[in-house]
């Protein structure tokens, strides 16, 4: 049977993810987790941490502790949030385990075995004042294609370009901000991308078509167009896995490729087992999401790694990466101050209405703009106005006329029926169509659509004047009986479809029908049946001005 890995980029565990960091790929790739899980698909949901790198190393030098135990707290922080959040991986693990450490020892000794690791003598900053090598991420400058003043030695944020330091123009030191730099030679270990392209690029055309999103395949295509260079693998710094080679005990393995490598290390720390039966399994597919920032370490490097180590790892079947959420224009970031984090907006909204806000905008296909206003819009005209109260004003209608509905024993329980109306049956294809072919947002669209549905006939039909004739006359009754079953059975498949998006209301809702956990997606063509006696709850509120301006206060201003 086949099977399915889902993952999300690993988020980095040095500070808290803010919500472009969410809706970018753990979010999404949670959703998608669930409606598998809901098609009764064999599959696994991985993340974790990505726990090594400069700033973790810095950081923790800064507090007087080791990398290591900073790295470990944050991962409990982040992951306590995620699940606050109510996403639900298989394994939400770390990058710097045995684990990882033995698959990047593995895959390197391979790739070098082959002929595919080549020393390469690179110029690296060192900052004269902190005394000390600098890594990427740690000397800005100019960026030499877009010309963005705030472009870092490993990436431009703003147009995406992957830098090296000496690219950059007028750099200076990002922990002193001084401009005393001197470019050293440093010899590092490469990997021979230049000698797997013709390998990559296969695999690129070969797999473009399993639903990668459009900035995954041009993105791709366009390196590949360009040529590829050997990329660095090392780094002279002490945070992170030692390189296994002679000559180079001052450095450590670049973050990178331990952390694209991770996704199999974690998946290792799960179970040695469960590992080997999904990453050897050639009827696994393999679907990644991320923002588009990380675009090239899935599509080029990644499979770079894999296909040249040939260990029998299989390669991604589908790259789904997200544009950016921009709040005021600009893309959300942590350095940069710009935009809430998860553990703020927790405080303020339970996770439902974050998850059904940020994939009713999730940035699928352009650059989405997330302000406090269109949140307060979506969750009171859409949440509350569109969905809440359909739910709530057709269970109290039920509820109060069940002897007319033929209610029945001492729940007052009604059964309904599957596939009442061809309007239910085209949204509830529309939505699995949607789902198979990773049109995320556009799934959710059409559980929004089903509430639209509900609120068109219940305003059109209007149930509660039939139910004021249905005891005198029959017409009357008959009519109000079939639209409230119908009306019932709108609100019974929300609370199916609804199930990926917002799990706390969809439960709340499917409790009504007497349903606990994870909600499978064949019950869209079952017999339902409403308990009458259970009391009414209400399923989503108002933002209320209290919260917006708590939510204002949180909201860092660039
Ligand atoms: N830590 C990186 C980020 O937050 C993502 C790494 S994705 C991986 O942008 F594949 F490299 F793990
Ligand atoms: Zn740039």
């Amino acid at each position: 049977m086949e099977k399915i890995i889902v993952t999300s980029a690993l988020p980095y565990a040095y500070s808290v993810p803010h919500l472009g960091n969410f809706v970018g790929s753990v979010l999404p790739a949670d959703v998608f987790y669930k409606y598998l899980k809901m098609k009764g698909t064999d599959a696994i949901f991985i993340c974790g941490s990505d726990q090594h790198g400069t700033p973790i190393e810095l950081a923790a030098i800064k507090k007087g502790i080791e990398p290591q135990q900073l790295a470990d707290e944050m991962h409990n922080t982040i992951k306590g949030l995620f699940e606050k959040m109510e996403c639900t991986f298989s394994y939400y693990g770390k990058t710097h385990t045995e684990q990882n450490k033995e698959t990047v020892y593995e895959l390197f000794n391979s790739l070098k075995d082959k002929g595919f690791i080549t020393p390469t003598e690179d110029m690296q900053a060192y900052c004269d004042v902190d005394k000390r090598f600098l890594t990427d991420r740690f000397i800005e400058g100019t960026c030499p294609y877009c010309h963005s003043p705030k472009a870092r030695g490993d990436q431009c944020d703003e147009c995406g370009m992957l830098l090296t330091p000496t690219m950059l123009i007028d750099p200076h030191c990002t922990i002193c901000g001084k401009k005393e730099i001197r470019f050293l030679k440093v010899k590092n270990l490469a990997i021979a991308l230049d000698k797997l392209q013709g390998k990559v690029s296969d695999f690129i055309n070969s797999r473009a078509q399993n639903n990668w999103s459009k900035n995954a395949v041009n993105k791709s295509l366009g390196l590949i167009k360009d040529g590829l260079k050997p990329r660095d693998i090392t780094r002279s710094m002490k945070w992170g896995f030692k390189v296994p080679v002679e000559g180079y005990e001052d450095s450590v393995i670049y973050v990178w490729f331990d952390a694209v490598i991770g996704y199999i290390g974690i998946t290792k720390e799960f179970g040695e087992s469960i590992a080997d039966r999904y990453w050897k399994g050639n009827d696994t597919r393999l679907i990644q999401f991320m923002g588009k920032d990380n675009i090239e370490f899935h599509a080029i490097m990644f499979p770079a790694i894999l296909l040249g180590s040939e260990k029998g790892y299989i390669l991604p079947y589908t790259i789904k990466a997200s544009e950016y959420l921009t709040s005021r224009s600009v893309k959300f970031s942590k350095s940069q101050g710009v935009g809430l984090n998860i553990e703020a907006a927790l405080q303020i909204l339970d996770a439902d209405y974050w998850r059904f806000t940020l994939m009713y905008l999730y940035p699928e296909t352009a650059d989405t703009e997330f302000s406090l206003e269109a949140l307060k819009d979506i969750v009171n005209s859409v949440m509350n106005d569109k969905i809440g109260n359909l739910v709530n004003r057709v269970l109290v209608i039920a509820r109060n006329n069940a002897s007319v509905l033929g209610a029945s024993g001492e729940e007052g329980a009604i059964g309904i029926d599957a596939g009442a109306d061809d309007g239910i049956s085209s949204i509830i294809s529309s939505y699995k169509a949607n789902f198979d072919k990773l049109n995320i947002r556009e799934a959710l669209r059409d559980a929004t659509a089903l509430a639209a549905l509900g609120n068109e006939i219940m305003s059109s039909s209007e149930p509660w004047a039939l139910a004021k004739n249905a005891t005198s006359d029959v017409k009357a009754k008959e009519d109000f009986v079939r639209i409230v079953h119908k009306l019932l059975r709108i609100v019974f498949d929300l609370g199916v479809l609804l199930y990926p998006f917002t799990p706390l209301a969809s439960s709340k809702i499917l409790g009504y029908f007497g349903i606990d956990g994870a909600p499978s997606i064949s019950l869209l063509d079952l017999r339902a049946t409403l308990d009458t006696s259970k009391e009414i709850e209400i399923l989503f509120s108002k933002i209320t001005d209290k919260e917006m301006g708590k939510l204002r206060v949180f909201e860092n201003r660039p």
